[in-house]
């Protein structure tokens, strides 16, 4: 039920699809699947002499990279000045003669790229509630009004994470300042730049114990105005901040919630390949002994507590049971025991399907695993699965078995003509 691998959590809202992207691949489970096929690798190489890399020993960068991470939950107390203050610096300039030097490159060290912030009331130290810019020389941030944005401005994909952040960051550049030089070439010039500054960002924030979420695309027209964008100003790209909540998940509605409650409210949230059928009221969370959550002691008291659900019936059904259990490590599961609450991932998805084609010789995809993580939903779709099967081999057989006869039919006409 709490799934710590990206492809495992489900977008909560479907986001408007930018114009060109698939629209098959509004599904979930396509869309998990268009992931695994890993098209950003090369396949093609296979067999090619390699050169294996060392790992540097004592790599300073290595802890950084591991640390960055978008996060979409935050804490409602205030962000530390310091701590703000600690993120920004890295967007820095230095003074070096007449010229700047910042922590992140520029094409012909023009700098287009502004950083502008909104700052919600009370979330920030020192910090009254509304829009800023960023000084990159003065390191400080210019008051530019009371006006905030309203989550309209995102898409709905990102409300969550931008109700609960305590600013939001804007890199917006401004064309006046590199179109003369670049031409065409600015705004691809400025995206790169937004991009290596929010790197520097994204690393900063981890340093100074603040989390961001880059955020793809907002309604830019309601923030121009209180930001003071002038039309030389196109706004690139954003993020969402404060002080990261790891737990964070939106909170169900108040009041205690039963299973059909609880159900109700997580279809509201998921696809419902990922609602749980079966619900244990725990006391506690059971934790491993450096505090992790303990997933297989978690699995073992929902398949001993559940309510009495029924055991797995057909033999299908216990082998699927059987290859399920072994992939997620769990000694056994109840047939209606939804995959996902046991912690599959989808990688346990593609290693189930690996298994039921090798061991049960079912053609099965991780998408229909996606949309049928039970085992007996699973096992009744691989049932379907034989059974079409069957029916299209009769069906070839009979189709041979008509062709065979209209081509004797034929040889023997023909015979007759000829003679
Ligand atoms: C150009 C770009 C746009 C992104 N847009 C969003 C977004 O709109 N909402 C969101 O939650 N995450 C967004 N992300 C963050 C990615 O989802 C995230 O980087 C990815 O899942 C990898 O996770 P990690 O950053 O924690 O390593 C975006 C990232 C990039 C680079």
């Amino acid at each position: 039920m709490v799934p710590d691998e990206p492809d495992a959590q489900p977008e909560p809202d479907a986001a408007p699809r930018p114009h060109g992207a698939d629209p098959s691949l509004d599904d979930p489970a396509a869309k998990l699947e268009f992931k695994l096929r890993h098209h950003e690798l090369r396949s093609d190489l296979a067999g090619r002499p390699a050169v294996a890399l060392p790992d540097a020993a004592d790599d300073p960068l290595a802890a950084l990279v591991a640390a960055r991470r978008s996060h979409r939950g935050f804490r409602p107390d205030p962000v530390p000045l310091t701590a703000l203050a600690g993120l920004l610096a890295g967007l820095r300039a230095h003074r070096d003669g007449d010229l700047t030097r910042r922590g992140y490159p520029s094409a012909g060290s023009l700098y287009p790229v502004q950083v502008y912030m909104f700052v919600k009331p009370g979330r920030v130290d020192g910090l009254d509630g509304g829009a800023y810019h960023y000084d990159p020389e003065g390191h400080r941030l210019v008051r530019l009004g009371d006006d905030l944005p309203d989550a309209g401005v995102h898409a709905p994909v990102n409300r969550p994470a931008f109700a609960a952040a305590a600013f939001s960051l804007l890199l917006v550049g401004q064309r006046r300042a590199i179109e003369p030089l670049y031409g065409a070439q600015a705004r691809d010039f400025c995206l790169l730049e937004a991009g290596y500054a929010s790197q520097l960002l994204m690393l900063a924030a981890a340093q100074h114990g603040l989390g961001l979420c880059p955020i793809g695309g907002l309604d830019d027209a309601a923030l121009r105005g209180p930001l003071g964008l002038d039309d030389g100003h196109v706004v690139l790209h954003s993020h969402v901040g404060g002080l990261p909540d790891a737990k964070a998940a939106a909170a169900p509605p108040a009041g205690p919630l039963g299973p059909t409650g609880l159900r109700a409210w997580l279809r509201t949230r998921l696809p419902e390949a990922l609602v749980p059928a079966t619900y244990v009221l725990v006391d506690a969370l059971p934790r491993t002994a450096n505090g992790k959550l303990n997933r297989k002691a978690l699995a073992a008291r929902s398949v001993a507590d559940a309510s009495a659900p029924a055991p797995a019936a057909s033999g299908l059904e216990e082998r699927v049971a059987a290859i399920v259990a072994n992939v997620l490590k769990v000694d056994r599961l109840e047939r209606d025991q939804n995959f996902f609450e046991l912690g599959a991932t989808s990688v346990h998805l593609v290693r189930i399907a690996g298994r039921l084609r090798t061991e049960l010789g079912c053609q099965v995809t991780v998408t229909t695993l996606f949309r049928a993580a039970t085992v007996r939903v699973l096992a009744g779709q691989l049932d379907l699965g034989a059974a079409e099967e069957a029916a299209t081999q009769i069906q070839q057989q009979a189709q041979t078995r008509v062709e065979a006869r209209l081509a004797a039919r034929g040889r023997r006409g023909r015979g007759g003509s000829d003679a």
